[in-house]
């Protein structure tokens, strides 16, 4: 499990240095973020100011993590990589797949047993290649990240939205698409847009009922669910100094519900606190070395709208607590308000369901908030209305939850103690109260509350809150209920008030844990099998690419012209299909199921010109590549928005598609484009789309001068016989020609390790 304390201290050892550097190429003082961004650059020492917002910039992150349901592809891909280890520390964690039904000890067997070839790969692939592996029941990625490798002023990345969470002990953590997992595990740079900044100043003090995340329901209020799209929110001001670090950690968590890059805390007392009672001692001795690094410059923080780009300041003192829904997290109302809205909006008022724990805000801290509150149901003998479900963040937290009599709190008003794991956070839920799409109303201190996100039910209205106030809420059973003004009638007819929760920061005997889940690779890999059935319907062994050659460019046959909007969900569908994550050839058979045919505006519907029958576009596309035939995508404007999944360029490649010629692309899609060595086009004239007809074939003429800044020539020869030839643009740069001629970037990575 060790955390790299080598590693550690070499980032800290160039840190000074290199924030000095940085500095006088700003020229002004800095921000944390910025101190993190400019000491992690791939070429060392800066020599530029970057556009905030504008410049792409390559990064050397410290770590990566993977959860068990994005691992398995970056894994897959890894392997093609040709190497023998990763070349940063990285752990795999187990905690998507484990579906919250009865209890931990039977919702673990379970997993185990459904998905046990999942979690076998994962076990031994990590062992070969040097990752560390947090075996089923071990814990929430983002919760043991937190507790064993965050460390401040650390960069990592992870396949997982909420790897943001680390903010909270002071690193810049983003989450990632597998393929720039795969990337920086095979020790190549990383790329992002320099983000902009945000700054929040937090003054006061929380007090009463008010929570950490109340913080970031105010944020997120203010900046909507779109507000900190590519900008990193650093928090900063005395307020912030009176939060625990695992507060912090919440609060930098739904950043993410904010389209945030990323968000982050400057080091202090809470982070060294935390770093101590998780046995980490030498990792806080270092972080106290160079302390002023480690936070943003002060003149920053005296004048901060001077060098962020937005500011906004919260008064900690004067939050009220909030609740957060339905459908969205950014749609706030303050508890006590949310009745009347309730009624104008025909939000069921009952509450069915209190959940509390997930990656945001299974902390000791929380779970003794919410204990405190379940302890005085117990005491003031009043019977909880609603369900109760916890789920800790990790083995950790659960054991000493366990010794220190809090899951036994939890027991007694009847909650279900589920799996260390994500369960009802990410619909892995089998809820037996509800039948069909009933309406009705659930509360959770988890960070999204989409439609269907936490039970698969459109109907299910899901607030978000923090622990104590879920627990509130859950005990009477009531969405209008207000434990700050409110009373309750308990068993013997009384009228009773629930007192102000109460908290302890971290466990007064410390943490402790019999057998935390964790496995350590093994030293040297090399005789390690990477376990996968041949028969496996969940898993494949991937092959390397063919490069496409230019002969096959010519004479290329229309897949698909895509009619507006067509993001990942509609190139590669989620729900059902994320089974087959680690299929390519079984996931492959969702392509563009979901993506709208301009000639007759259904999906799913295209004309195989070999046949001239329509069919499925998987089934239309195998058809071509059964007869050795290229294809080409062509679409409308952002195509590919959406996730980074690497799914959505990697199925339309195995299955023959040469090219993608659209309006626009949304980048990231571009990029995984290329590194699966396709071609990502535009139209040099975005009219020339209209050009394009169902039975068009298509000749790259030009392709085998493929260069930089050259566009390239495309001939269409429509049904008729008639012709007309349009130039399309290209951002490949001469290295990710290299890749579309290796016929991957993995390809590339692999040919290099050989020589
Ligand atoms: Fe898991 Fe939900 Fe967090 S899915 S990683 S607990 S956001």
């Amino acid at each position: 499990m060790a955390f790299d304390i080598d590693m550690i201290k070499k980032v800290y050892a160039n840190m000074a240095e290199r924030v000095d550097k940085a500095r006088e190429v700003v020229g002004k003082p800095l921000t944390l973020s910025e101190k993190i961004l400019y000491s992690h650059l791939w070429d060392g020492n800066p020599t530029v100011a970057f556009k905030r917002g504008k410049d792409y910039v390559d990064f050397a992150p410290d770590r990566v993590a993977l959860q068990d349901a994005t691992a398995q592809m970056a894994l897959l891909q890894f392997m093609q990589a040709g190497k023998a280890k990763v070349a940063v520390p990285t752990t795999t964690h187990c905690d998507h797949l484990i579906q919250a039904k009865q209890g931990a000890v039977p919702d673990l067997l379970r997993a185990n047993e459904v998905s046990h070839e999942v979690f076998d790969f994962l076990e031994s692939v990590s062992n070969k290649y040097g990752l560390g592996f947090w075996r089923p029941g071990a814990g929430i990625i983002h919760q043991v990240v937190l507790e064993n490798y965050a460390f401040p002023g650390g960069m990592m990345i992870g396949t997982d939205s909420h790897t943001v969470n680390a903010g909270g002990l002071g690193m810049v953590a983003i989450g990632v698409g597998g393929a720039d997992a795969v990337d920086v595990m095979a020790g190549m740079a990383w790329e992002l847009r320099f983000p902009k900044l945000i700054g929040v100043k937090l003054t006061g003090e929380l007090n009463g009922w008010t929570a950490s995340k109340d913080v970031i329901l105010k944020v997120a209020e203010i900046l909507t669910v779109k507000g900190g799209t590519g900008a990193i929110v650093e928090y900063f001001g005395p307020g912030a100094k009176n939060l625990s670090c695992t507060g912090k950690g919440t609060i930098c968590n739904m950043g993410a519900e904010i389209g945030a890059t990323t968000s982050t805390f400057g080091y202090d007392d809470s982070m060294e606190r935390f770093l101590r009672a998780t046995e980490r001692e030498e990792v806080a001795d270092e972080a106290n070395k160079i302390r002023e690094y480690l936070t943003g410059d002060e003149e920053v923080y005296e004048n901060p709208e001077q060098y962020f780009d937005q500011v906004i300041e919260i008064d900690l003192t004067a939050l009220r607590p909030l609740l957060n829904g339905p459908f969205t997290p950014d749609l706030a109302t303050p508890v006590g308000e949310l009745g009347e809205k309730a009624r104008a909006n025909d939000w069921p008022l009952k509450v069915e369901w209190g959940l509390i724990g997930s990656c945001t805000n299974s902390s000791y801290e929380d779970l003794t908030r919410a204990a405190s509150i379940a302890q005085q149901a117990i005491d003031k003998k009043l019977k909880p209305k609603s369900d109760f479900g916890i789920n800790p963040g990790s083995e950790q937290i659960r054991f000493t939850a366990q010794r220190d009599g809090l899951l036994q709190t939890f027991e007694k008003i009847g909650a279900t103690i589920f799996t260390n794991a994500c369960g009802p956070c990410i619909g892995q839920w089998d809820r037996s109260d509800m039948l069909g799409d009933q309406k009705n109303t659930i509360v959770h201190s988890f960070n999204r509350n989409f439609s269907k996100r936490a039970d698969g039910n459109p109907n299910t209205h899901a607030f978000v809150g923090s622990p104590e106030m879920v627990a509130a809420i859950a005990i009477s059973g009531r969405l209008d209920f207000d434990p700050m003004n409110d009373t309750l009638i308990n068993e013997d007819g009384e009228e009773v008030m629930l007192d102000i929760p109460r908290g302890i920061e971290l466990p007064p005997l410390g943490f402790e844990v019999d057998d935390n889940g964790y496995l350590a690779p093994k030293e040297d890999g090399s005789s390690v099998e990477v376990i996968v059935a041949p028969d496996s319907e969940r898993l494949q062994l991937l092959e390397p690419f063919e490069p496409i050659k230019s002969s096959e460019l010519q004479g290329v046959k229309l897949l698909i012209k895509v009619e507006g909007k067509c993001t990942t969900d509609h190139i590669s569908m989620a729900g059902p299909w994320l089974r087959y994550r680690g299929h390519l050839d079984n996931i492959a058979n969702n392509t563009l199921i979901g993506a709208v045919n301009f000639f007759n505006g259904k999906t799913n519907f295209v004309k195989n010109q070999l046949t001239g029958e329509y069919a499925g576009v998987p089934d239309a596309q195998r058809a071509y590549k059964a007869a050795g035939v290229k294809t080409i995508v062509v679409g409308d404007h952002n195509y590919g928005e959406g996730s980074s999944r690497e799914h959505a360029a990697m199925q339309p490649r195995h299955l023959g598609v040469a090219a993608v010629l659209v309006k626009s692309f949304a980048r990231i899609h571009e990029t995984n484009l290329k590194k699966q060595g396709m071609l990502g086009l535009t139209f040099a004239n975005e009219k020339d789309y209209d050009l394009i007809q169902e039975d068009d074939t298509f000749n790259f003429v030009d392709i085998y001068e493929f260069a930089p800044d050259k566009q390239i020539t495309l001939e269409l020869v429509h049904a008729d016989g008639s012709k007309d030839t349009i130039k399309l643009n290209h951002t490949y740069n001469q290295a990710q020609i290299e890749w579309f001629k290796e016929g991957s970037a993995l390809n590339v990575i692999k040919k290099e390790n050989a020589r």
